[in-house]
């Protein structure tokens, strides 16, 4: 089914993956698939070696001097709250904003009414953040600033370089939501002194659902969010305060993190700055053609160089949820319609009712598979 279909949903999970990836799950599955760091015998071993390597090579990508300070979870959601979560207590002031996905935003609505100050800063109509809203939102108590890099919707790249400065120059943590940007853009967790980074494993780091990440700086003691068995220190009841032992309770998805491991390997190996200009340049085309449409309303920023690889438009006057269906039955085109978990981003850009088409491109679309696009909306405005 998936060689008919053009797949335009990346932003919700990438597919399809590179053919190593696969393998390498198949891989782990059939031949060494033990429970990692829980016993001593030789597939055990293998898989631990392997769930490093992962660690490894994510380490290197994002600049993390210790890659024991990079824990894994089931999605980049687990991983928001744990630093969310764990960090803020009852007194404490967070800061984030409108362009934040549900998974920054209600576990920080959850917090506060438990007694957290959350302060939302608001972007402008096309999703852009002044870093100077964030630096007059700061009180005596902010703990944490907590931004997205990329938005699920309009694409709009936050400015993380200049709000880490900010939170560092003020002594607050910074947590950066990489859920779109991970594998795409350049992440140097020191460069912008980026506290916590949140990452799906299953989008553009191309590994399969179910599997997630978090960096932590070390020396930040954040809570767990669970305890259980971690392989070491087992003779306690209190739960291990090693990193990243005190995250990881219960086996973990060892196949998930080394097919993760060979998306990483792969991005490495073909270069993120190629990766990231091929999408950018199908981004620029489709954005350029689809403007051309009479009907067609398209929304964030129209400069390429403040856009990820993320478009959200709409047909005036058509429901988003049946121009998606039309696309996906009548052209095979996969698409995302509605509110994308992010209900005030849309408000922000002001689709809060009608929602928008998301179309989000990954590293193996093709300019031609813009263009069936761009000739399928066209037909689209005329019929509908
Ligand atoms: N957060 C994902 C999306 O934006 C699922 O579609």
């Amino acid at each position: 089914m998936g060689d008919r279909m053009i797949y335009f949903d990346n932003a919700a999970t990438t597919f399809p993956k590179p053919k190593e990836v696969y393998d390498a799950i198949m891989e782990a599955m059939k031949e060494y698939g033990a429970n990692p760091g829980r016993s001593g015998h030789k597939l055990a071993l293998k898989m631990s070696r392997e769930i490093y390597k992962t660690r490894e090579l994510l380490a290197q990508l994002f600049n993390v001097s210790n890659p024991m300070n990079i824990i894994f979870t089931g999605n980049c959601t687990d991983s928001l709250n744990i630093a969310i979560k764990g960090l803020l207590k009852e007194g404490d002031h967070v800061i984030t904003t409108s362009m934040e996905h549900n998974s920054v935003l209600r576990p920080l609505h959850a917090l506060k009414k438990k007694g957290v100050d959350v302060t939302i800063v608001q972007a402008d109509n096309m999703g852009r953040i002044n870093p100077e809203d964030i630096r007059r939102s700061i009180k005596d108590n902010t703990k944490l600033i907590a931004t997205t890099h990329v938005s699920n919707l309009t694409g709009t790249i936050l400015p993380v370089e200049e709000i880490g400065k900010i939170a560092k120059d003020n002594g607050i943590y910074y947590l950066v939501d990489a859920a779109q940007s991970a594998g795409v853009y350049d992440i140097d967790v020191e460069k912008m002194n980026i506290d916590f980074l949140a990452f799906p494993g299953h989008k553009s780091l191309l590994g399969p659902q179910g599997t997630g990440g978090l960096y932590i700086r070390e020396g930040i003691d954040v809570e767990e969010m669970k305890q259980g068995g971690t392989g070491s220190a087992s003779h306690l009841l209190d739960q291990p305060h090693i990193c990243p032992d005190r995250y990881e309770s219960g086996t973990l998805n060892g196949p998930g993190i080394v097919g993760l491991g060979a998306g990483v390997n792969y991005i490495l190996r073909e270069g993120i700055e190629r990766i990231r200009k091929h999408e950018i340049k199908l981004t620029k085309h489709f954005m350029e053609e689809v403007l051309k449409i009479d009907k067609v309303k398209v929304y964030g920023p129209l400069d390429i160089a403040e856009h990820g690889p993320v478009v959200a438009i709409n047909i005036l006057g058509a429901d988003s949820s049946e121009v998606s269906y039309v696309l996906d039955e009548k052209y095979n085109i996969a698409t995302r319609p509605g509110l994308h978990c992010a209900p005030l981003a849309h408000k922000t850009i002001g689709t809060l009712e009608e929602g928008v088409v998301r179309f989000s491109f990954g590293p193996f679309n093709t300019h031609e598979e813009i263009d069936i696009a761009i000739r399928a909306i066209k037909e689209i405005t005329l019929e509908l």
